[in-house]
């Protein structure tokens, strides 16, 4: 039994994998955190209580309890918790005071799926019920558990059961208070081709917080957020990563409190974020997920990957290997016709390279970037014969066939715009904002759904197409929908990402036989909601392997290997101007799901003729990626080195991946130690031509010997004999 309630103590132990998460309800009612960590037994936890300090302590009279003092399930507002909550409301008379109180639990063999968002499959799951003490207002606390993950996904419905609306002015996902307050938080930052940096800074007293007010989750800031020790690195140390299954603007906050300990909480971003809740409505959040590591970030990763892979992206796909692509954007960008793709097409028959995916540019008058989104129509000038001919020439080679859509999208000189402006998202009376001389369309509006749903389900109902790439290529500004009315305008952002979601559900769901991978300028919408929809997404727009080295590591820390598209471009890289080796380039992609993309009808006779090994290689690792785990050992974003080992669940095969960025003259020796390998077992590593025990391996380490020359790789295969 995964989920244990002592009717006794009012206490519920929650266990996942080796974690234990424990609360109680106290005596006044209130469901009170307790424990969130390695597992534990099943004692009375609350000897352990402790409220720190305390500054105008504000308390209940008969009872002297201060909810400032409790760490808490569910935080709410305006009753003497001066710390962040976590549900913030207000009703008709302008009262803004809850105080939520339990009321009733149930626990369910199998979690419900969430309503029209996102959520991880699964398990046993708690389903708590508190009320608030003067309204018949509900809020519902779900926490499932993994037997298999070292994970608590949690989430939240605010159920309005009385007769008038109330207005949430915050309803966030999740919260957690830890016992401490010295941690150290990690986070991924980044930019337009920059994606994934790592940040690591020390929890200062008072409020941090990572969002994105940018209506997607954005490559600006990752919703994720890794609460760590001081002393934790990749292979030790406590961590505690929070991740949240939401593409929209969202929130993750930390907060360190005068008592000594602190509160991680975040959800849906509350800033500009009012949802008006009528008479018996339920507001769901999305989810968040809570992994715990006593074992340093690699294991967190790990537990997030198994997760993910176990529970959130689509069965059908998650474990079978990847269509290995050549993707012709930067190799042609707008300028192409039939000729030119076929010759693309020509040069990679027989390489083992098995899609042709057909990026931007078919369709309208898209021969730039300024026109034609929105136009969900063959440009036949462009491409005579329509769609059929290139896609008959890519299948009668022996390759399966992609296309590129950014259905959000309409540029201001498109048909689509033409015929309905309204439909593209602005606010009466101001101009709207261009990026990339584009518009997002109001996906808030059912009548722009079913145009989108119809216009794309067009295209691949009549064509034979295996493979979408789903792109999206601007932040939302001018936050304002003419199909909402005024008081419910700041449930803008929101309704978008629903909308969203909606559209995915019913063009992905309906074409179960298309593989769809995400993408949003790389990796501006790289998250778990995502992951939900598409097996894999565009890591970066930045192909370079120096960048992709830095870039792939951050992403790594939340979001499974195999999740991570990585291609081989041209050198000079196109973002960075940088040349790298051909072999590096492949090297670096094969830590994802590999592809390449440049001119390959352009490209020297000695790099095309090294493909067909190159992909040989990578379907030798592609298990690894698909199902094994992945360590990280070093990183660029630290020193000149970035090494990452991939090992089968069953240790039985193993490889690791070492790149150098510049060459020293006269250097150190750089040593390297594998992971993850069988002490005992015996592994033949052919790159050395050597068969040596795991122990040997790991303890003594390997010494790789790179050419002289910059970014280079050396790759060493692990196979148990
Ligand atoms: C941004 C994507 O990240 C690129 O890979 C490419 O698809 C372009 N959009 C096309 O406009």
């Amino acid at each position: 039994m995964a989920i244990i309630y002592c009717e006794q103590r009012k206490m519920f132990y929650l266990e996942s994998k080796d974690v234990t998460y424990a609360f109680y309800i106290n005596k006044i009612g209130f469901p009170e955190h307790l424990y969130y960590g390695k597992r534990v037994g099943h004692d009375a936890l609350n000897y352990a209580y402790s409220g720190g300090a305390t500054s105008h302590r504000a308390y209940i009279p008969e009872v002297n309890i201060s909810y400032n003092d409790l760490p808490a399930e569910a935080p709410f507002y305006g009753n003497g918790d001066f710390r962040e909550p976590m549900v913030q409301i207000m009703d008709g008379k302008g009262d803004r005071l809850i105080q939520l109180v339990y009321e009733s639990h149930e626990i369910l063999p199998v979690k419900p799926a969430l309503p029209g968002m996102p959520s991880l499959r699964g398990g046993e799951t708690l389903k708590l019920t508190l009320k608030d003490m003067t309204r018949e207002l509900r809020v519902i606390l779900y926490y499932t558990v993994y037997e298999d993950a070292s994970a608590i996904v949690r989430h939240t419905e605010i159920v309005n059961s009385g007769t008038e609306s109330v207005d949430l002015l915050r309803a966030y996902s999740f919260c957690l208070d830890l016992p401490r307050n010295d941690y150290e938080l990690i986070t991924l930052h980044g930019a337009w081709a920059r994606e994934c940096e790592m940040e690591r800074v020390p929890m200062h007293h008072g409020v941090m917080a990572v969002d994105s007010k940018r209506g997607s989750s954005s490559a600006t800031n990752n919703p994720f957020m890794a609460v760590v020790s001081p002393h934790t690195d990749e292979f030790h140390g406590e961590a505690y990563g929070c991740n949240l299954v939401w593409s929209g603007s969202y929130v993750l906050k930390a907060e360190a409190g005068i008592g000594g300990a602190s509160r991680i909480l975040g959800g849906i971003n509350d800033f500009d974020f009012r949802w008006k809740l009528c008479a018996g409505e339920t507001f769901c959040t999305p989810e968040a997920v809570l992994v715990y590591s006593s074992e340093g970030l690699n294991k967190m990763s790990q537990s997030f990957h198994d997760l993910y892979r176990g529970y959130l992206i689509p069965e059908k796909h998650v474990y079978s290997p990847r269509p290995v692509v050549i993707n012709n954007w930067e190799g042609t960008y707008f300028d192409f016709d039939n000729e030119r793709l076929m010759a693309i097409v020509d040069a990679v028959r027989g390489t083992g390279i098995d899609t042709f995916v057909l990026d931007d540019g078919w369709f309208g008058a898209r021969n730039h970037a300024k026109a034609g989104l929105g136009d969900w129509v063959v440009n036949t000038e462009k491409l005579k014969g329509g769609l059929k001919t290139i896609i008959d020439y890519v299948h009668n080679a022996g390759l399966k066939f992609g296309l590129w859509f950014e259905p959000e999208m309409v540029n201001p000189d498109s048909d689509l715009y033409r015929a309905h402006p309204d439909w593209a998202i602005h606010c009466p009376g101001h101009e709207p904002m261009l990026s990339r001389t584009q518009m997002v369309l109001d996906l808030t509006r059912a009548e722009v759904r079913d145009y989108l749903v119809d216009a794309v389900s067009a295209i691949l109902d009549t064509h034979d197409i295996d493979y979408v790439k789903w792109d999206s290529n601007r932040a939302l500004t001018e936050n304002f929908s003419l199909g909402l009315n005024a008081d419910c305008q700041q449930e803008f952002h929101t309704r978008w990402t629903l909308g969203l979601y909606d559209i995915f559900e019913r063009i992905i769901n309906s074409h179960p036989d298309i593989f769809f991978e995400g993408c949003s300028s790389g990796g501006a919408r790289f998250d778990a909601g995502m992951l939900y929809y598409f097996p894999q997404i565009w890591t970066s727009d930045d192909t370079d392997a120096y960048m992709r080295t830095r870039i792939q590591y951050g992403t790594s820390l939340a979001y499974p290997l195999s999740s991570l598209s990585c291609h081989v471009s041209i050198c000079p890289n196109h973002q960075t101007g940088r040349t790298t080796p051909f072999a590096t380039r492949a090297a670096i992609a094969h830590l994802g799901a590999t592809g390449y993309e440049l001119d390959t009808a352009r490209m020297i006779a000695e790099e095309i003729a090294a493909i067909p090994a190159q992909v040989e290689a990578y379907h030798a690792m592609e298990e690894l990626i698909l199902c094994g785990d992945s360590y990280r050992l070093e990183s660029t974003m630290e020193g000149n080195y970035f090494a990452e080992m991939v090992v089968a669940k069953d240790r039985s095969r193993a490889v690791l991946t070492v790149f150098r960025a510049l060459v020293m003259a006269n250097a150190e020796t750089k040593r390297v130690y594998p992971v993850g390998l069988e002490e005992n077992a015996v592994y033949r590593i052919p790159e050395l031509e050597i068969e040596l025990h795991g122990s040997t391996i790991m303890n003594v380490g390997l010494v790789p010997k790179f050419v002289r020359e910059d970014f280079t790789a050396a790759v060493f295969t692990f196979e148990k004999i």
